[in-house]
């Protein structure tokens, strides 16, 4: 347990002076040489710490404790013993404080998404997306029972409920099943139901163009690209490991698709359980920007009658419906289409996932006439 303590008391000093949890972690675990169930519990310790620390820091003060980063590990540990603090936290402060938020957050969620302030906060399951093209959700679950983890069927034909430590599983090591958030599969599913042809325009490492891959069985054509040249490389390892039909392309998408799928930078605060850091914003910075401009590159691909789907994992206006609004008023020859799913949430323009246990990512289908 001590030297469990002592990495995460590292780790956690180095995000206070750096920022960048998941860097943080990346730079000191491979290192460590703690077995694969310590690292699990030093990530359970940092991830609690950066989802708490506002709180930690008032208890820290309401009770004089030691400033120091032993005392927020020690606060993590037995949370409910500092509950009473609670009772002196400043009414207009409550959920910025009691829930460990920025203003900025603190206000967005008071005012439109009060559901959420507790959800955020609330600890992800890990959940295996199966890969259909070299398994099924029958085999990845005896995998995992096998390894002695817990197996169970989640809302999706694809999603299998299981522990942190499954990422390590025999069953993600031979590309039977990946690690993907609920919702993420759920996008990508809605993806793979729009055409033949599709292009994934921000492919990142490919977790959902592989999702998509394995939806359609491999019988759509799909092509990947994303501006960084080190995320295709990465992509096109993942997707042989995978068995998934992907091109991914070398230069710029020059052909046009019935489908083109731009899963855009943004804030993360949909999936700020996953990342807490998430948390503590104070703003969209340029990400709308950003994301329009992306937008207006894609479209260029989208064929007649094709669809331009839009999604990112965030639930502010500014990067959701606004984003969207900006594009339809500037892009007369594309209009909303509705998608039909029971697991999403209608806001004015697109949709909110609404999972059990997913991250909270917006969707959206244009469709060029
Ligand atoms: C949210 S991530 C994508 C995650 C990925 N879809 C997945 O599921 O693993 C956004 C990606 O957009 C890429 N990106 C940023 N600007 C871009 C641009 N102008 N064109 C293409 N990709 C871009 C980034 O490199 C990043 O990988």
């Amino acid at each position: 347990m001590y030297r469990i303590t002592r990495i995460a008391v590292h780790i956690i000093e180095k995000w206070l002076r750096k920022g960048n949890m998941a860097a943080r972690m990346r730079d000191v675990l491979p290192k460590s040489e703690l077995s694969l169930e310590e690292r699990e519990k030093v990530a359970e310790i940092v991830h609690n710490v950066v989802r708490w620390k506002k709180w930690y820091d008032f208890v820290m003060e309401h009770y004089s404790l030691p400033e120091k980063v032993e005392t927020y590990v020690r606060l993590s540990r037995s949370p409910q013993e500092w509950e009473s603090a609670e009772k002196v936290v400043p009414e207009d402060r409550y959920t910025e404080i009691r829930y460990s938020f920025s203003s900025y957050m603190a206000n967005l969620i008071d005012s439109e998404f009060p559901e959420l302030r507790k959800y955020l906060n609330r600890e992800p399951e890990t959940i295996l997306c199966v890969n259909f093209n070299l398994s099924d959700r029958e085999n990845v679950k005896d995998i995992l029972r096998e390894e002695g983890m817990k197996a169970e069927d989640s809302v999706l034909e694809s999603a299998v409920i299981t522990d942190s430590r499954a990422r390590y599983s025999r069953a993600v090591k031979e590309g039977r099943a990946q690690v993907q958030d609920e919702s993420s599969q759920l996008i990508a599913r809605i993806t793979a139901s729009l055409g033949n042809r599709i292009l994934d325009y921000c492919a990142g490492n490919g977790v959902k163009t592989i999702a998509i891959a394995s939806f359609t069985g491999n019988r759509a054509k799909i092509h990947a690209w994303d501006i960084d040249e080190k995320k295709r490389e990465i992509l096109r390892r993942r997707a042989g490991l995978y068995g998934a039909k992907i091109e991914v392309l070398d230069g710029k998408p020059s052909e046009e698709y019935d489908t083109v799928f731009v899963d855009a930078p943004c804030t993360g605060v949909g999936s700020a359980r996953r990342n807490p850091e998430a948390k503590y914003i104070d703003g969209v910075e340029d990400f709308p920007e950003l994301q329009l401009s992306i937008l207006n590159e894609a479209k260029e691909r989208v064929k007649e009658n094709g669809y331009l789907v839009y999604c990112v994992c965030s639930f502010t206006a500014e990067e959701t419906v606004e984003v969207v609004e900006r594009f339809l008023s500037e892009n007369p020859d594309f209009r909303e289409e509705e998608i039909e799913n029971k697991w999403l949430k209608r806001m004015k323009y697109g949709h909110l996932t609404d999972l059990p246990d997913g991250d909270v990512m917006y969707i959206c289908a244009m469709k060029r006439s």
